[in-house]
């Protein structure tokens, strides 16, 4: 998918500002027709952005040795002859540096619809004679919706080019129906005290998807495309907490408020979102397992069914986060080696007895113990093995890596080596 799609810009993941700081904003005006610069210089430098007003010849030698990385943020051109003024957003539009810029055109005629289009006008005025009032609002919302576009260079052309489109469908069609539940058919003599309590820690550790919700969209603040699907995880997650909450409560349990929130502190922005993805590939993978081995041992059919589809949802949100992480890793091969040093650091070593990642954020908190207690209920009851869970890490690290021989983390190990990390 990677290879078909196009990103806006050049690819050298530039940010809004022009190479020496400020954005810049252009006004190309004709011959003798010089707006008020220093004004328009004064109204601009509010928005931190640094004004130049040029003839048309002028604009036609600047655009000429403009480089790569150093487009205008906006650009208003105006001019006394139509044709004249679109013949000038042409010539920016033919500079493929100039994707990013923000277009505005000011001329006797209107614009019609499909030159609009394809100039990529963000709006055209009906006049030559533009006050430098208005002017100065068009650059000043050029400016702020070029810096909206941030730094992210796998921001696609279109909208529905982003993976998010690409995703969407398998994972709404693939979810299970909130109404198959029914709390009503609870037989609670079939409940064993050892499920009680770890369907109440699961309940709880459930909560501490919020803050990862949390930090998914600060994380990914720059883009559209994972954080959209965040929304759909979290929301998903969230399901998970209050359907073990609601069981608790229909068999007379409360979870307490405070649980939910004791949870809630955020925890740093990881260094890398490759790294990211694949801390949450492991949770999820490991998560899978346990929720499957759950519902293999448990009687009661109610929980049985629930704890069925969770460990389907926490196995589909494995599969997407895989998805994504391959994407930063074929976009960027500087993404493995992070991904793979957090494969290796949850994959190598389980020493301290922390298996699922969660614990490893958490290790102060009552959910910390409650994972503890859950894998230690699964590994008793031979239900559920961590080794398993874990083959499924190592098929992703293949798909990213491309190499058919990593089935262990000491193969990751050997992987990391040869990429000199
Ligand atoms: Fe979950
Ligand atoms: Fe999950």
């Amino acid at each position: 998918m990677q290879g078909s799609q196009q990103s806006i810009g050049s690819s050298n993941d530039r940010g809004v500002a022009a190479s020496d700081g400020a954005p810049r904003v252009i006004w190309v005006h004709d011959a003798g027709k010089c707006p008020d610069e220093v004004r328009a210089k004064a109204i601009l430098s509010k928005s931190h952005a640094r004004f130049a007003a040029m003839d048309a010849a002028s604009f036609a030698g600047w655009l000429a040795q403009l480089k790569d990385g150093d487009e205008p943020a906006a650009v208003l051109i105006t001019s006394e002859a139509s044709a004249v003024a679109t013949e000038r957003a042409e010539a920016l539009r033919s500079r493929k540096a100039c994707e990013r810029t923000r277009l505005y055109l000011a001329c006797p005629d209107e614009i019609d619809e499909s030159t609009s289009v394809k100039l990529d006008l963000e709006e055209s005025v009906k006049t030559n004679e533009l006050p430098l009032e208005i002017a100065t609002d068009l650059l000043k919302a050029g400016v702020a919706a070029h810096r909206a576009l941030g730094r992210n260079s796998l921001l696609p052309r279109n909208y529905l080019d982003a993976s998010y489109n690409e995703i969407y469908d398998w994972f709404e069609n693939t979810r299970w129906d909130w109404k198959d539940i029914e709390l009503g058919g609870i037989k609670k003599e079939l409940l064993t005290p050892a499920e009680i309590a770890i369907l109440k820690e699961s309940a709880v550790i459930e909560f501490g998807t919020l803050p990862g919700a949390h930090n998914f969209l600060r994380e990914w603040g720059d883009e559209y495309s994972f954080s959209s699907w965040a929304l759909s995880w979290g929301a998903e997650e969230a399901r998970h907490s209050l359907l073990q909450s609601r069981y608790l409560r229909a068999i007379g349990i409360e979870v307490q408020a405070k649980h939910a929130m004791y949870k809630r502190e955020p925890y740093p922005i990881g260094h890398n979102r490759a790294a990211t993805l694949m801390m949450n590939i492991i949770s999820e993978a490991r998560a899978a397992e346990y929720y499957s081995g759950l519902s293999h041992l448990v009687q009661e059919p109610v929980l049985r069914e629930i704890w069925r589809l969770l460990g389907r949802d926490e196995s589909r949100h494995c599969r997407a986060f895989a998805f994504f992480c391959k994407e930063l890793c074929d976009h960027d091969p500087a993404n493995i080696a992070p991904s793979l040093e957090m494969a290796y650091v949850f994959c190598a070593d389980r020493s301290g007895g922390i298996k699922h990642p969660a614990g490893h954020f958490y290790p102060h908190s009552t959910s910390t113990r409650g994972i503890r207690e859950t894998e230690a209920f699964l590994r008793d009851k031979s239900a559920a093995s961590t080794d398993r869970a874990d083959r499924r890490v190592f098929e992703v690290v293949r798909q990213i890596t491309g190499d058919a021989s990593i089935h262990s983390a000491k193969d990751i190990r050997r992987k990391l080596r040869e990429l000199g990390a």
